[in-house]
């Protein structure tokens, strides 16, 4: 007699398709052949495209290709329709949203189907992720516009945005993009991706049933050349991208200097790891989860896999066993696991990063099974031995494929998470509380998962950190991505000039009487410049003041290296920092005269003490907000809670001001240092001295070596070395050159760095609104969500 187990091992799943009758019924009502959805009306289907079913290879349907003079025509109407959709106020656009959250449950299963049809992920998911997950972003932020007005009164809506999502999941990143955009009173282009246009194009009609306004949701369809038109639209006021980090790039030098508003959800190559107290089933499941959900098409998948060395032949053993029972199949069989890639071409290139692992002498592993002939298909596959610099251990396949890898401490598997270019999520299996608690801030990614993975909820910000792009989606951290705080049309047109008092020419005229040289402030020291050059600075009044070092690209170098050595500041208590900043403070104050008199000196501004008192008050401020910017704790439906935690930036590049050259090096330097990022500050180009000053004044301040270093010099050059240097993680940028501006934002595109600049016009330094609070707190942070589930 057999025994039960050996029952339940013969026991398998028949097939249960689900329908496509609906599905098939929407698309031959629309004829299989799509217009654009422009100004609340369908335009004629001109020059078109097939859009595919992955799992079978069959056309569904003809799709346009819109050209420059559709995307011209939608960002007219969205612009047309743009003051009407904000006139109606936060509760009349939460009204919309909402009905729009109610269809997409009505018709979740039709939404579900053709999702699963045009994509080729199984129906589990579509239904039970993806919709649910699209519905819940409607609902949630049809609840921010109707606390608009609370929540977001010194905000207004950015004006008209371009939006374009990939085809990993059409209908969730649309949902992402367009319902966050739509409560804060934007209006919107938006493009699918070309293999997966269809979602968005039902989406279209339930807009039309909920009643959002003509104009205010456009859907154009089409290749990267619709997405490139809509990039460089000059009636875009917003771009909101997520796809690959290599057009991510691209997306971030055109806009350079456009002062269009920006946010990257880009590739990743998340950790996923294992430690030795780990409950290990559960991990496989979570792994299960979290690469091989979407067939690994997703760019938080955790592909690749630490194990700590005791159990790593163990947990392997048993990821083989779960991968045998993966059922690959039909996507619309409910009790199919793995469905099909998206197109041949994502099984060429997984197939080829694959084979290159086998021939560098990988071992590679696949379940005994087989995938359907027609259509694109990938087994899951295992791959062990890789070097951690294999193409396969730090390029994202986006496919099926986990690299598995030992380590044997908790430092050095933070130390391989971080080995990678991308910063979006990680996991952390252990069951110790602790132990999670202590890896998760160490690992630079925006979303940590401990005990669980792949879990998403609009009240939680997602977004990476490093080449995964910056900006978050979801959360009220997301909502700011589409609002613009109101003091920036405050801003006045161009920087202020002081006005000046009498200034006395310089006594000692000679540049010879004394050696008046300020050198730089690298690591705590003074140091000679590089180069051995310094440049000399005049007074308003035209006489010589001083020589200051000529900083290079070599001083940079050292300045950013010693910021990097400084990391304990960005560990330091929040408590310690406000300490120190207060303690500037007050040596700052006791040579408050020598200050104002230099400042005047410099700039010949009348009101030099003001500068000064008001530099005091705003070390201050800051120091006030150290221990007082906290992260949120969200309660998402999981059974657990997601910490949102506000973490530096790390090393942040600063050109500073030309006018008010010490109030304006405080306002951006001591909010920087403030939320623990250790900075490279490049002072008033034409006024270094205020800062040059400050050296005596931190030296006695307790600062640490490293965490605020200056170089003086030309803004200009000093900032290219930040903004190409791959080290510095932020450049911020406001010395008023809109060149300038544009060029740290196209250099920034190479690792990605995240930008502040303040273009040509300029800012008033003494008004509160325009230099200080949250956009200023954002500026110098980023979010990271620790999803933490108990009782389970
Ligand atoms: P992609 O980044 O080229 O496409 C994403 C979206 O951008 C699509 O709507 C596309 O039409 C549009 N696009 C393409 N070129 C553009 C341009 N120059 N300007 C504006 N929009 C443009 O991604 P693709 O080709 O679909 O996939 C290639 C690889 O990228 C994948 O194998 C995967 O490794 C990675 N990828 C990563 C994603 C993620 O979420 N991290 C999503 C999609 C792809």
């Amino acid at each position: 007699m057999p025994t039960i187990k050996e029952i339940l091992q013969t026991m398998d799943y028949g097939p249960a398709p689900e329908s496509t009758k609906e599905a098939n019924a929407w698309l031959d009502q629309h004829g299989r052949r799509f217009g654009l959805f422009i100004d609340g009306a369908w335009t004629e289907a001109a020059t078109t495209f097939a859009t595919n079913n992955p799992a079978d290879a069959s056309e569904l349907a003809q799709v346009t290709q819109a050209t420059a003079d559709d995307v011209e025509r939608a960002v007219q109407a969205a612009r047309r329709a743009q003051p009407g959709w904000v006139a109606l106020g936060g509760h009349g656009r939460a009204k919309v949203m909402y009905s729009l959250a109610r269809l997409l449950q009505k018709h979740s299963r039709l939404f579900a189907v053709l999702e699963t049809l045009d994509n080729g992920k199984t129906i589990r998911e579509t239904r039970d992720a993806d919709l649910p997950l699209a519905a819940r972003h409607f609902y949630h932020h049809a609840g921010w516009a109707q606390l608009q007005s609370e929540e977001f009164a010194d905000y207004r809506a950015v004006g008209v945005v371009g939006q374009i999502v990939p085809w990993n999941f059409p209908l969730l990143m649309l949902a992402w993009k367009i319902a966050p955009a739509l409560a804060a009173g934007n209006t919107i282009v938006f493009k699918p991706a070309e293999f997966t246009p269809l979602t968005a194009l039902l989406f279209a009609e339930i807009c039309q049933q909920a009643g959002v306004p003509a104009g205010v949701v456009n859907i154009v369809t089409g290749d990267g050349a619709v997405g490139e038109a809509i990039v460089n639209h000059p009636g875009i006021d917003k771009l909101a991208f997520t796809g690959s980090t290599e057009v991510g790039r691209i997306i971030r030098k055109a806009t350079a200097g456009t002062g269009k508003k920006l946010s990257l959800e880009l590739g990743g190559k998340s950790p996923f790891i294992v430690f030795d107290d780990a409950d290990l089933d559960a991990a496989v499941e979570g792994l299960v989860d979290s690469i091989w959900f979407n067939q690994g098409q997703v760019c938080c998948a955790g592909s690749r896999l630490l194990v700590q060395e005791s159990v790593y032949e163990r947990f392997i053993a048993k990821v083989k066993a779960r991968m045998q029972n993966l059922r690959v199949g039909s996507p619309l069989d409910k009790s199919n696991d793995i469905g099909a890639l998206v197109d041949p071409i994502q099984q060429q290139r997984i197939h080829g990063l694959v084979e290159s692992a086998r021939a560098e002498g990988c071992d590679i592993w696949q379940p005994s099974c087989e995938a359907p002939t027609a259509g694109s298909w990938y087994l899951p596959t295992l791959i062990t031995g890789a070097s951690t610099s294999a193409a396969v251990a730090q390029a994202e396949i986006f496919g099926p494929v986990l690299v598995a890898m030992s380590f044997r401490t908790p430092s050095e598997a933070v130390q391989l998470a971080n080995n990678t270019v991308y910063g979006l999520a990680a996991c952390v299996w252990s069951e110790s509380i602790s132990l999670a608690l202590d890896v998760a801030p160490q690992i630079k990614a925006g979303v940590v998962w401990i005990n669980t993975a792949n879990q998403f909820d609009a009240a939680c910000g997602f977004g990476g950190y490093k080449e995964s792009g910056f900006g978050r989606e979801g959360g009220k951290e997301g909502m700011y991505e589409y609002l613009t705080p109101l003091s920036e049309d405050a801003r006045p047109a161009a920087p202020s000039v002081p006005e000046k008092g009498r200034v006395k020419a310089s006594e000692e005229g000679s540049p010879f009487a004394v050696d008046r040289t300020a050198k730089l402030y690298i690591g705590g020291k003074q140091a000679r410049p590089d180069g051995a050059y310094s440049r000399a600075i005049n007074g308003a009044s035209g006489a010589f003041l001083a020589d200051v070092g000529e900083g290079n690209r070599k001083d940079i170098r050292n300045a950013v290296e010693a910021a990097h050595k400084a990391s304990g500041w960005s560990k330091a208590t929040a408590h310690n920092r406000a300490q120190v900043l207060y303690y500037i403070a007050e040596n700052l104050a006791i040579r408050a005269d020598e200050f104002a008199q230099r400042i005047a000196a410099q700039t010949g501004a009348k009101d030099a003490a003001r500068e000064v008192q008001a530099s005091i008050e705003r070390l201050f401020y800051w120091a006030a907000w150290c221990d007082k910017y906290d992260g949120q704790a969200h309660q998402p439906p999981m059974h657990g809670i997601t910490v949102a935690l506000n973490e530096p930036v790390g090393v942040i590049g600063i050109i500073c001001p030309n006018e008010n050259p010490l109030l304006g090096f405080i306002s951006l330097v001591a909010p920087a240092l403030a939320l623990g990022n250790r900075v490279v500050a490049v002072p008033s180009e034409t006024a270094p001295l205020s800062a040059t000053d400050l050296y005596q004044v931190l030296d006695t301040s307790d600062l640490p070596g490293g965490a605020l270093n200056i170089v003086t010099g030309s803004s200009s050059e000093l900032a290219r070395t930040l903004a190409s240097h791959s080290d510095v993680d932020a450049v911020w940028r406001h010395d008023g050159s809109a060149e300038g501006c544009a060029e740290v934002e196209r250099l920034s595109s190479e690792s990605l760095k995240r930008t502040w600049v303040g273009g040509a016009k300029g800012r008033d330094w003494f008004d509160a609104k325009q230099a200080c609070g949250r956009t200023v707190l954002q500026h110098a942070s980023q979010v990271k969500n620790v999803w933490i589930p108990y009782g389970v």
